[in-house]
């Protein structure tokens, strides 16, 4: 008995079994899952605090559904398939009683450091298996991780940690991405200059990149875990979660402000992200599955590691990059690992599809059962070649819409199911009621409309608070429609239903699949000495999706080059290279209103090239201004 749909009148059926009865739909739906108690209420909810509650009074914990419960009927079933940046170097398979043995070490080694149930704990590590590993090990003694992408600078991470006050931080030495070393303790070393609440630090060898080690706050995984060992290779219980407990806080970009916290929490989570992953990609136990994505980002913390192996799946994960050694480098993996499922994003299929096909000579993807995409609207060639190219012309595609507040996906078909159409997420899961509004305010129920993307209905996996701060949850995400969560996409649903997301309605962008907040660009650049302010807007980018435009206001000397140089460097410290301008270009002034408004609209026609009609600009200050912009942009092209 599973809870997975097979056909199209079974996803209908169960649709709406899932309007009309939710508490019955989830509440059957858990019981395909390991409790230590059973829940009083399926849910509880409103969206006006918000107080969302799932599988209220039951107790459990994720790690038994990912690992014990596995461990009679499959124990020696491959749970991670790890593929090394350097393909020379050896790859390693952990079956799921491998990984449960060193996850249960390792939640030693987290006791024996003094974390305890509810304590946050960063994790800032390269794609190795450590990193499920340390992850895992959180959840199992009960601690709330906190994992930051290998990419984020020492003042990210410091940001990060001082908001949740973590205790401990587990790191590497270093990590390696293609061709480059990433110096990830000496990056920690920066971070905690600014940070008190961290007491220990706990270093894998990975790169053997030289490290300072501070006595009494730094010691070395290997040498924590064979202090375990000599302690017998002992299990180690899994502590018992409350539902709501927090499972792990990542932070994320918004249109205002520093990164929020978003918490999920365990129950509901674990079902949401084991339902989903079960359905949308049609897993069968044979299959071995790839989704290409950083655990620093929630596409890996529920698609590589929670919603895999709850489901008993073999998962692949993949330290290095697309391109190294070179262009082919995903192609060979499928070979190397025979994968089944490939969960990849459009950046990455743009980047690969533009080195040519000869990278795909003579690459053996017969074994591609099911293909999947996230992340950012996908464009009709890149869904043309990703199915023609990869899947062989026969592989369904299945284009999945969610956000990091989401917990999992919501809107996507059900792979070779449900139909589909080139850049269409198409039909939400069941569990998810999805709205558009139009600018009043007002819900848009016919067909062929576009609008704000709204859900009116709680499900399991959706964000609880962002941490320290509900009422900025409350803000962000509950108060801009009445009684419904506001995603921030825009929406075309079209005559048939089916649903395209066309990107967001925010200052938000969205730059190769990674969210960046206009904000806090423009926050890093106006940190440089030379700089008076700045705005930034996305422009389209053919292999990106987004770029990012930077209009700077900036004493630069006569030195405008240096000056952008250090510009960019101001941003990789403050946030991080996945950060940096694209374009730079300084102006004298920036479009105002009179009230001191930004006219963001019109910076944004100029960095897209359409310059043909900028609408009202009476309001403007000084209408002048935007032809001095626009010449000062025709220069840069
Ligand atoms: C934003 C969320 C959780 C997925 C990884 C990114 C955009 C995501 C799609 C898609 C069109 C998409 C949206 C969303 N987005 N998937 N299939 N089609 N747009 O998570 O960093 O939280 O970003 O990514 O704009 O709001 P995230």
């Amino acid at each position: 008995m599973s809870f997975q749909i097979n056909t199209f009148e079974a996803y209908q059926a169960a649709y709406d079994k899932s309007v009309s009865d939710p508490e019955a739909f989830w509440g059957e739906i858990a019981e395909h899952f390991f409790w230590k108690r059973k829940w009083t209420n399926v849910l509880n909810w409103n969206f006006k605090e918000p107080d969302i509650r799932w599988f209220d009074g039951a107790k459990l914990n994720i790690t038994e559904n990912c690992l014990d419960r596995h461990i009679y009927s499959n124990g020696d079933k491959p749970a991670i398939i790890w593929e090394p940046n350097d393909p020379q170097e050896a790859h390693r398979v952990l079956t799921y009683k491998q990984l449960l043995a060193k996850v249960e070490q390792f939640a030693h080694v987290l006791k024996n450091n003094n974390v305890k149930k509810g304590d946050r704990v960063c994790i800032y590590l390269p794609m190795v298996p450590e990193l499920a590993i340390a992850t895992l090990a959180c959840a199992r003694i009960g601690a709330i991780h906190s994992v930051v992408f290998g990419g984020f600078s020492a003042r990210s991470i410091a940001d990060r940690i001082n908001d949740a006050q973590c205790k401990l931080v587990i790191t590497s030495d270093g990590g390696f991405r293609g061709n480059k070393v990433l110096e990830l303790k000496n990056i920690v070393d920066d971070a905690l200059v600014q940070c008190q609440s961290v007491e220990r630090v706990i270093v894998l060898t990975r790169s053997r990149t030289p490290v300072s080690m501070i006595k009494g706050r730094d010691v070395w995984w290997e040498d924590e875990i064979s202090k375990v060992e000599t302690q017998g290779n002992l299990a180690f219980p899994a502590e018992e979660m409350d539902s709501e407990d927090p499972l792990f806080i990542l932070y994320t970009s918004g249109s205002t402000g520093t990164p929020k916290g978003v918490v999920h929490s365990t129950a509901g989570y674990m079902v949401y992200t084991g339902y989903t992953f079960s359905n949308v990609f049609q897993y069968q136990p044979d299959e071995i599955y790839f989704c290409t994505a950083d655990i620093g980002w929630i596409t890996g913390h529920s698609y590589i590691v929670y919603g895999p192996l709850s489901q008993g799946a073999t998962s692949v994960m993949f330290e290095g990059i697309p391109t190294f050694p070179d262009a082919g480098r995903f192609w060979d993996i499928v070979a190397k690992h025979k994968v089944n499922i490939l969960y990849t994003a459009p950046t990455a299929i743009r980047s690969l599809m533009a080195f040519g096909d000869e990278y795909l000579e003579n690459k053996d993807l017969s074994s591609i059962r099911k293909l999947g995409s996230v992340g950012e609207p996908i464009n009709e060639e890149a869904w043309n070649w990703f199915s023609e190219k990869i899947g062989g012309g026969n592989a369904p595609i299945t284009d999945t819409w969610w956000q990091t507040e989401n917990g999992g996906i919501l809107i996507a078909p059900l792979a070779g199911v449900s139909p589909t159409i080139p850049g269409y997420a198409m039909l939400p899961l069941p569990g998810v009621q999805p709205c558009l509004m139009d600018e009043n305010g007002k819900e848009i129920v016919e067909n062929d409309v576009t609008g704000n993307l709204c859900i009116k209905f709680p499900w399991p996996g959706m964000l609880r608070t962002t941490w320290g701060d509900h009422e900025r949850c409350q803000k962000t995400y509950f108060s801009t429609y009445e009684d419904m969560y506001f995603t921030g996409d825009g929406c075309y649903r079209n005559k048939d239903g089916y649903y395209r997301i066309t990107g967001r309605v925010d200052d938000v962008l969205n730059v190769s699949g990674h969210r960046i907040g206009t904000a806090e660009v423009e926050n890093a650049i106006n940190m440089h000495s030379d700089v008076v302010e700045s705005a930034i807007v996305g422009y389209p980018h053919s292999v990106k999706g987004q770029g990012i435009y930077a209009y700077v206001i900036a004493n630069h000397h006569g030195k405008e080059e240096d000056t952008k140089q250090n510009i960019l460097q101001t941003v990789t410290r403050l946030i991080g290279a996945i950060a940096k301008p694209d374009v730079i270009q300084f102006v004298e002034d920036l479009p105002k209103t009179r009230s001191g408004k930004i006219m963001r609209r019109i910076l944004r026609k100029i960095a897209e090239g359409d310059t043909d009609n900028f609408g009202d600009t009476s309001t403007l200050l000084d209408p002048s201004i935007v032809d001095k912009i626009l010449e000062g942009a025709q220069a840069h092209k």
